[in-house]
């Protein structure tokens, strides 16, 4: 059963929650009478072993445990931060933009994350929009278990459910100066999602089954160091333009093939009759998500468009204004509308 709501009044502009779930983060976002709020939570988990050591470990560092379906387990942030000291990788609860398929215990932990980070529905069916992404144009990923498993978790949650495509987030929050028309990209943990408008209205949508864990993965492989090594010097603050260690060359080497590599998916689509027709002038293309956010990212970007044709004029490739939360806040703008 939903719980009920609390008997209290808000204006009718704070209804509605955003929530963007993403195969590394889940962000959600709403606003109340302080202002604009976001919560965020490392979409991770770790099972640990249940001895003596291990749990005085964990309460030395101060880091909780939880059972989950009767094994040891420590989640979010927290299994991030646990896993850097063993120098592991995390599990993961979803992979390449979807519910984990090898990892059990997937849906019972999303829950478990997003019942601490979600706040109560303010009203009786308050509207969440929650970030879905689109058919990739390069694997047969079908997203429709991944829709249910958030669907029904947000209606447990009490709350009237929206699916929005991730990169329409980018979208709504980002292009409202271009009244909605341009391009909106979402680089994340597990893929690259694409959304091209014209005045509020989708030309296409999809996405691209590749991203920062695959950056990871490949630059871990190519030096022979760990994946953890390799996300720590990521996201510690390097520029792809000017690597300073044989792990930043690995990583800077990756992460040029990954937007090259981007880029000509999107031409792709792009290219094909009716989508570029749509467009008679230049438009701009908007960069957002955690990947997105090295050092020297869109420098990159710009100088392979200077080779890459994409089909359409562009008039100014550029990052998004807060790439970590642009899309909790277009997913909050969907919800705010659709609460009228
Ligand atoms: N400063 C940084 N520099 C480079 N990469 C970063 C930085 N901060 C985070 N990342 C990377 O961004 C990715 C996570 O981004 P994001 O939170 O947007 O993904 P997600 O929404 O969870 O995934 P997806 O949309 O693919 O399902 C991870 O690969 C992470 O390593
Ligand atoms: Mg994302």
């Amino acid at each position: 059963m939903a719980p009920k709501p609390p008997a209290i009044d808000i204006p009718n502009k704070f209804v509605g929650v955003g929530l963007d779930v993403g195969t590394s983060n889940l962000v959600a976002a709403r606003v109340t009478e302080k202002g604009e709020e976001s919560t965020v939570s490392k979409n991770a988990f770790l099972y640990v072993r249940e001895d003596d050591t291990t749990k005085e470990l964990l309460t030395r560092m101060n880091i909780p445990q939880q059972m989950v379906n009767g094994k040891l387990c420590v989640v979010g942030k927290n299994a991030y931060d646990f896993s850097n000291y063993f120098d592991r990788r995390t599990q993961r609860s979803m992979n390449i933009g979807v519910i984990n398929p090898l990892e059990r215990e997937a849906i019972h932990v999303i829950n478990l994350i997003v019942s601490k980070m979600l706040w109560k529905p303010r009203v009786a069916n308050e509207v969440c929009s929650f970030s879905l992404p689109g058919q990739p144009v390069d694997s047969a990923i079908d997203i429709t278990y991944h829709r249910n498993v958030i669907e029904t978790m947000l209606s447990c949650f009490g709350f009237e459910p929206l699916p929005i495509n991730e990169a329409f987030a980018v979208v709504l929050s980002e292009l409202k100066d271009q009244k909605f028309t341009g391009v909106g990209v979402s680089c994340g943990g597990g893929m690259v999602n694409v959304c091209i408008t014209y005045t509020s209205v989708v030309i296409a949508e999809f996405s691209i089954a590749r991203g920062g864990d695959w950056i990871d993965q490949r630059a871990a492989n190519a030096v022979d160091v760990s994946v953890n090594k390799i996300l720590l010097a990521k996201e510690k603050g390097m520029s792809i333009v000017g690597p300073e260690s044989r792990e930043e060359e690995s990583i800077a080497i990756y992460y040029r093939q990954y937007i090259r590599y981007s880029l000509e998916q999107i031409a792709k689509v792009l290219h094909t009759p009716d989508t570029a027709a749509q467009f008679d002038g230049a438009v701009d293309i908007v960069f957002a998500g955690g990947s997105s956010m090295v050092g020297g990212f869109i420098d990159v970007v710009r100088k392979e468009l200077r080779s890459v044709d994409l089909g359409i004029k562009i008039n100014e490739a550029r990052m998004a204004a807060d790439p970590f939360l642009s899309v909790s806040r277009g997913c909050l703008l969907n919800a705010q509308m659709a609460s009228g």
